[in-house]
C-alpha cells in the first residue's frame, strides 16, 4: 500500500494499488485492464500503475491510460499485480512478499508456477479456477476468452475453405452452402455456431453432454445424437471409457465425411482432449475441407493436427491455432479486464482496501495459493 496522507487535517487511509505489467509471452497482445476498468477502479478508490507500453499490443497508448487516472511506474512492487499469463520466475522474483496477484495462471497445468508462488509469499487467485455460477458471471474470463476463440476458429475455418459458407445464387449459377460440424459446444463451440451461421453455413452441434441439445437447436443448428453421454462434475464432462471411446470415434468417422468444415472444441478438465477426428476421418472428408482443432493447448481432437500450425493431409487443411485471444486482442482486453476488475471490487471494501473475505465461494475457489501470516 501507498503512504496514508493528510487531507484537510484528517487522515487518509493509504489505498490499495494494483499494477499492470506489460505481457511477455510470445504473440501475447492482450492486457489485462484498459483505461474504462481503470476508471471503475479508481472510483472504488483504488489506484492503479501502468507499466509503460503494457497496452501496446492491444493498440491502447500510455496516454489514454493516465486520462482514466492511472500513473505509470513498477507494476510488480504494487499491493496487486493484474496479468493475463502466468508470470514467470523473473516477474514472480520481482513481486513483493504478501502481494496479491490475478490472472491466468494455470493451477491445473503449471504446478512449477504454483510452487514458486508460494515460495515468494504469493496469494494468488487463478482465473480459470472462479466458479461456473450464476453470482461469478462476469468474472467468468474463461467464458469470455472462449467466445472470442470461437469466433476467431470460424473465421480461420471460412479462410481455408475452397468454398463459399453461404448459398449463393449468381448469375453463373447456385453455390450450396458449406456444411459445419462443431464437435464438443461449450461456450467456444457454441459461439462457433453461431458464428458459421451468420456466414450461411448448416450448422450441426455435437456434445457428449446431452442438455446443450436445445441451446445448439436454438442456435438454428441441428443435433447430432451418438447415443453417448458422458456428464462429470461441475457441469463439465467427464472422460470416455475406452469402449465409449471407440464407439464415438467409429460413429463420427462416417458422419465426418458428409461435412465441409469441422471445428472442435472438446475438453475434459485437468486430461489430455480426447481424439475425436481420427485419420481416417481426415482422410474420409471431401478436398478442399477444413478442420479447425481449438484444443491444440491440450493435445488436441485431431489426430492430424500439430498444435500451432497448419497442415494439409490428403487434401483437407487442418488448422491448430494457440490463444486464438490474442489474436483480436481489442475487444478480448476488453472483456477480460471487466472480469479482473469484478473480481477485485469482491476483494476490495468500501474504502478501496484490500480485505478479500474467504468465505466467500468465488474467492475461496479462486485463491490458489495463500500468503502465509
Ligand atoms: P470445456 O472447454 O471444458 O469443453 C468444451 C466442450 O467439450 C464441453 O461442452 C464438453 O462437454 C465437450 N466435450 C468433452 N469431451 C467430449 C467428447 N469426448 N466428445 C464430445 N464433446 C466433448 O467447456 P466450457 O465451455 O468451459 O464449459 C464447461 C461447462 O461450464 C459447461 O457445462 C457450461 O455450460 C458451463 N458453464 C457455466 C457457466 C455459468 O453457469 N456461469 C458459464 C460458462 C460455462
Amino acid at each position: 500500500m501507498t503512504a496514508g496522507t493528510e487531507r484537510n487535517g484528517v487522515a487518509v487511509l493509504p489505498s490499495t494499488t494494483v499494477g499492470v505489467p506489460r505481457e511477455n509471452a510470445e504473440g501475447e497482445r492482450r492486457v489485462a485492464l484498459v483505461p474504462k476498468a481503470v476508471e471503475k477502479l479508481r472510483s472504488r478508490g483504488v489506484e492503479v500503475v501502468l507499466e509503460p507500453g503494457a497496452g501496446t499490443g492491444a493498440l491502447i497508448p500510455d496516454e489514454a491510460y493516465t486520462a482514466a487516472g492511472a500513473r505509470l511506474g513498477d507494476p510488480w512492487v504494487c499491493d496487486v499485480v493484474v496479468t493475463v499469463g502466468p508470470p514467470g520466475p523473473p516477474e514472480i522474483g520481482k513481486l513483493s512478499r504478501g502481494a496479491t496477484l490475478i490472472g491466468f495462471l494455470g493451477p491445473a497445468t503449471s504446478p512449477e508456477t504454483m510452487t514458486a508462488l508460494r515460495e515468494a509469499g504469493v496469494q494468488a487467485f487463478a482465473m480459470e479456477s472462479i466458479p461456473r455460477i450464476s453470482r461469478a458471471q462476469a468474472m467468468d474470463a474463461l467464458s469470455s476468452q472462449a467466445n472470442v476463440a470461437g469466433y476467431k476458429a470460424v473465421l480461420a475455418a471460412a479462410e481455408h475453405s475452397t468454398r463459399f459458407f453461404p448459398m449463393l445464387t449468381t448469375a453463373a449459377g447456385t453455390v450450396k452452402p458449406a456444411t459445419a460440424l462443431v464437435l464438443g459446444v461449450g461456450v467456444a463451440g457454441l459461439q462457433a455456431l453461431a458464428t458459421a451461421k451468420r456466414l450461411g453455413a448448416r450448422t450441426t452441434g455435437y456434445d457428449v453432454r446431452p442438455e446443450v441439445a436445445d441451446q445448439v437447436r436454438s442456435l438454428g443448428a441441428q443435433w447430432l445424437d451418438l447415443g453417448i453421454e458422458a456428464v462429470g462434475e461441475g457441469g463439465y464432462a467427464r472422460e470416455l471409457t475406452d469402449e465409449e471411446r471407440a464407439m464415438q470415434q467409429q460413429r463420427l468417422e462416417e458422419a465426418i465425411t458428409g461435412f465441409d468444415v469441422v471445428v472442435t472444441t472438446a475438453n475434459v478438465p485437468g486430461r489430455t482432449a480426447p481424439t475425436l477426428v481420427t485419420a481416417a476421418a481426415v482422410e474420409g472428408m471431401r478436398p478442399g475441407s477444413v478442420v479447425v482443432d481449438m484444443a491444440g493447448e491440450s493435445g488436441g481432437n485431431c489426430a492430424a493436427s500439430e498444435a500451432g500450425r497448419t497442415v494439409v493431409r490428403h487434401d483437407v487443411t487442418i488448422v491448430s491455432p494457440l490463444n486464438l485471444p490474442a489474436t483480436m486482442p481489442e475487444h478480448a482486453s476488453e472483456l477480460y479486464a471487466r472480469n479482473v476488475s469484478a473480481l477485485l471490487e469482491l476483494m476490495v471494501d468500501e474504502h478501496g482496501t484490500l480485505a478479500p473475505d474467504f468465505s466467500d465461494e468465488v474467492l475461496a475457489a479462486s485463491c490458489v495459493t495463500r500468503a502465509e501470516a
